[in-house]
């Protein structure tokens, strides 16, 4: 038996992302269900949130925000070896939308399977990819969070219909001679799997928002300094924190414990919603866009979510 080359490290080479046109404010929820701009803006910071029309599936989404990625990054189909795609929305079980995704980006025959981690899903496909590239069983890897929450929402239920929303976002992840991913933090609790989850395929999205708060305020903060500690870098010497886009409240509060005094904080949930495992790279990929953070300095991901299951990693941005 030979073992293969093993790299330094793993790195995430650029980034992509897509939100469908379609854009739904807070005023126009408000004629549909009893709800109104200031009480979604002050109890989960969303002004307003993309939603993709009938016809425009997460395979779609994935493939425009993977091909993004895959471009910026400089590199040929030809060169990846895998693609996963972290995704819990998907309208069909079986196939799996990665080897879908990379059909359609003409990359030939890749090692190609989905995770489902729900809104921590991103985290934990990147943190694979950083491990498959430093074991040698990829050159480069796709990693694709996409979703369309919008279709397993119920649109008259103003408790959940007026927080999630559609998008994707990608990262191409090849190797590096120093590290550029850390050592992924990951756990569950799986005792708690009751707070989020749709029943079945009738079923739509039920979240019990209060445990899933009390749980997300309290539990992450330490999972979040681990990923730092363990990447052996301090908070202060973090230039962005982007954590799940799933309420600003959340955000905010994990972000006074974390003490990252110089960081940027990733609030994309103000324009995009709450795009589970899309919602890391699309707000990472869309503060590069803006300017907002800068190649080379270390961010913190962290994603967290129904399972329930949690996530995150310092990376270097592309
Ligand atoms: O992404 C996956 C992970 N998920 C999360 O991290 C979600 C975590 N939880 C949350 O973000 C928050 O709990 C929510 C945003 C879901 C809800 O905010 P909340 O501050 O916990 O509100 P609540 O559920 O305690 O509801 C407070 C009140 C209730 O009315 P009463 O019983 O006090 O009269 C609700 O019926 O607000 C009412 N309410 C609304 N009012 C206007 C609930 N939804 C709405 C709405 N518009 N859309």
């Amino acid at each position: 038996m030979r073992i293969p080359d093993i790299a330094p490290g793993g790195k995430v080479l650029a980034l992509g992302h897509y939100q469908p046109s379609h854009v739904v404010t807070n005023d126009d929820l408000a004629k549909t269900m009893d709800t109104n701009d200031e009480w979604i803006q002050s109890r989960v910071g969303i002004k307003e949130r993309r939603v993709a029309p009938d016809g425009e599936s997460v395979e779609d989404m994935a493939t425009i925000a993977g091909g993004k990625a895959l471009a910026a990054s400089g590199l040929s189909p030809d060169d990846v070896d895998l693609v996963i795609v972290a995704t819990c929305t998907l309208e069909t079980q079986i196939p799996n939308a990665s080897a879908v995704v990379a059909h359609r980006l003409g990359i030939t025959s890749p090692g190609a399977f989905d995770v489902n981690a729900a809104c921590a899903g991103f985290c934990y496909a990147l943190g694979t990819a950083d491990a498959a590239v430093r074991a040698g069983t990829a050159r480069n890897v796709l990693v694709i969070g996409a979703e369309k929450l919008s279709q397993w929402v119920d649109w008259t239920d103003r408790s959940t219909a007026v927080i999630f929303a559609d998008g994707a976002g990608a990262a191409v992840v090849g190797r590096s001679e120093t590290p550029g991913i850390g050592p992924v933090v990951w756990g569950s609790a799986g005792d708690k799997s009751d707070a989020i989850f749709i029943k079945d395929r009738h079923d739509s999205l039920h979240q019990e928002g209060q445990t899933v708060f009390r749980w997300a305020t309290t539990a992450l903060a330490p999972v979040a300094l681990e990923a730092c500690a363990r990447a052996g870098v301090d908070p202060s010497e973090l230039a962005a924190f982007v954590p799940h886009q799933a309420n600003l409240r959340i955000i905010e509060a994990i972000a006074r414990k974390l003490g990252a005094d110089k960081a940027v904080i990733g609030r994309d949930i103000v324009n995009a919603g709450n795009t589970s495992a899309a919602s890391i790279p699309l707000a990472l990929s869309r503060m590069l866009e803006r300017g907002e953070v800068q190649s080379g300095g270390l961010a913190l991901v962290l994603g967290f979510g129904a399972g329930l299951t949690y996530a995150g990693q310092v990376i270097e941005i592309p």
